[in-house]
């Protein structure tokens, strides 16, 4: 594709998500990583290493968006410094991917979904279960009407992932960093809103905040939903593992998925037919986002299938209530700051685990 009609674009943090952007994008022939932007020096000279040549290294974001040609701008820094740039998002009129939550203080999210919709800017947040294809085929299984009605709606992700303490301080605990994804994902499923809820956490290794939290409840339309999620699934054993489900309930029939971060397995139980799908976990799901946001940019219009700010922000301030009300229902402490120092000292300096951060040196 010549390099004029390419759509330029800027990404605005270059940790671990923004280094999965540009090698997402640099197979994409449509884009043109014109500006990798970093406050850290050690994340810049990363970014140069892997990025064209052509890509400038900028710390200074307002170079990126006084640029006319850049149409698309990557928000992949921590959640504080999102308000800033969705601001001047919209003061130069730059489309937007961004990273959740869309702001750090839910009353900031509201403020920026009220502004966004008033603005021509489009913007599509990263929340990769809802293009995820096991999530997909399940909703395809639920509308042809092969478990009957819809009843229960039960998500579980539990890993031996990030460690409090270790990063992603700007997001909350990690029933907000990383529940609000199972939040959407149970919300996008029912096809309602949160009626009732009721949440139990545990404040695992004496750490101030609940790392695993479990919470049950209803939907407006009757539908009853559990969500399990936490990273205190054994980061000491000798060899990790993780649980990780979906467990779809109908009048009449079933459908699950299961998997290994590497592999999907769905399980279709239908009143006329059994499926059992193996495909590609596919991770974050970045080509497809990146994709249908090319092409949403191309056509003026954004994809209807593409996440939307409306369902983050609802996600996010419902992670929070889920929180909230965790903490009025006891939260007991089990383990000490001791053994979360070996866990840190273990997923840094031996680099085991899931979901390591960037190293800093
Ligand atoms: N959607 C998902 O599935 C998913 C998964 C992981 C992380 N995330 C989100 O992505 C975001 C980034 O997470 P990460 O794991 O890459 O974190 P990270 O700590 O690895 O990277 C953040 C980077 O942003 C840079 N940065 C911070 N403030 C900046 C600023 N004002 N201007 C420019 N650069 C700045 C930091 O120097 C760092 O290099 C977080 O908000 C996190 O919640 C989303």
């Amino acid at each position: 594709m010549p390099l004029c009609n390419k759509i330029k674009a800027g990404i605005i943090g270059f940790g671990r998500m923004g280094e999965m952007y540009l090698k997402q994008m640099m197979l994409d022939e449509r884009w043109d990583i014109a500006y990798i932007c970093d406050i850290d020096s050690e994340a810049l000279s990363i970014a140069g290493q892997l990025a064209p040549d052509t890509t400038r290294l900028v710390s200074d974001n307002q170079i990126l968006f006084e640029d006319p040609d850049i149409r698309v701008v990557v928000l992949a820094t921590l959640a504080d410094s999102r308000k800033e740039h969705l601001l001047k998002a919209i003061r130069y009129a730059k489309h937007i991917i961004t990273e959740k939550p869309v702001a750090s203080a839910i009353e900031d999210e509201w403020d920026l979904l009220h502004r966004l919709e008033k603005s021509p800017v489009m913007v599509t947040v990263n929340l990769p279960l809802r293009n995820a294809w096991y999530h997909n085929t399940i909703k395809e299984f639920i509308r042809s009407g092969e478990i009957g009605d819809l009843a229960i709606v039960r998500v579980c992700h539990m890993t031996p992932g990030l460690a409090p303490g270790e990063g992603h301080w700007a997001e909350g605990p990690l029933f907000h960093d990383c529940g609000m994804h199972y939040v959407d994902i149970a919300r996008w499923y029912a096809e309602s809103e949160f009626k009732t809820w009721h949440a139990q956490g545990i404040r695992m290794w004496n750490y101030v905040d609940p790392w695993w939290l479990q919470c049950h409840g209803t939907f407006e339309n009757g539908i009853v939903f559990d969500i399990t999620q936490g990273h205190v699934y054994g980061q000491l054993a000798k060899d990790l593992t993780h649980n990780g489900y979906t467990d779809i309930i109908g009048t009449k029939g079933i459908a699950r998925m299961t998997h290994d971060f590497v592999t999907a397995t769905v399980e279709l139980h239908g009143v006329t037919q059994t499926r059992r799908i193996e495909e590609p976990f596919g991770d974050k799901n970045l080509d497809i986002l990146c994709r249908l946001f090319a092409q949403s940019v191309e056509k003026g219009v954004m994809d209807p299938s593409l996440p939307k700010v409306k369902d983050a922000v609802i996600a996010s301030e419902y992670a929070w209530k889920f929180l909230e009300n965790a903490i009025k229902n006891d939260l007991p402490s089990r383990g000490t700051l001791k053994t979360l120092q070996a866990i840190r000292e273990r997923r840094n300096t031996q680099r085991i685990g899931y979901g390591l951060l960037r190293k800093k040196k």
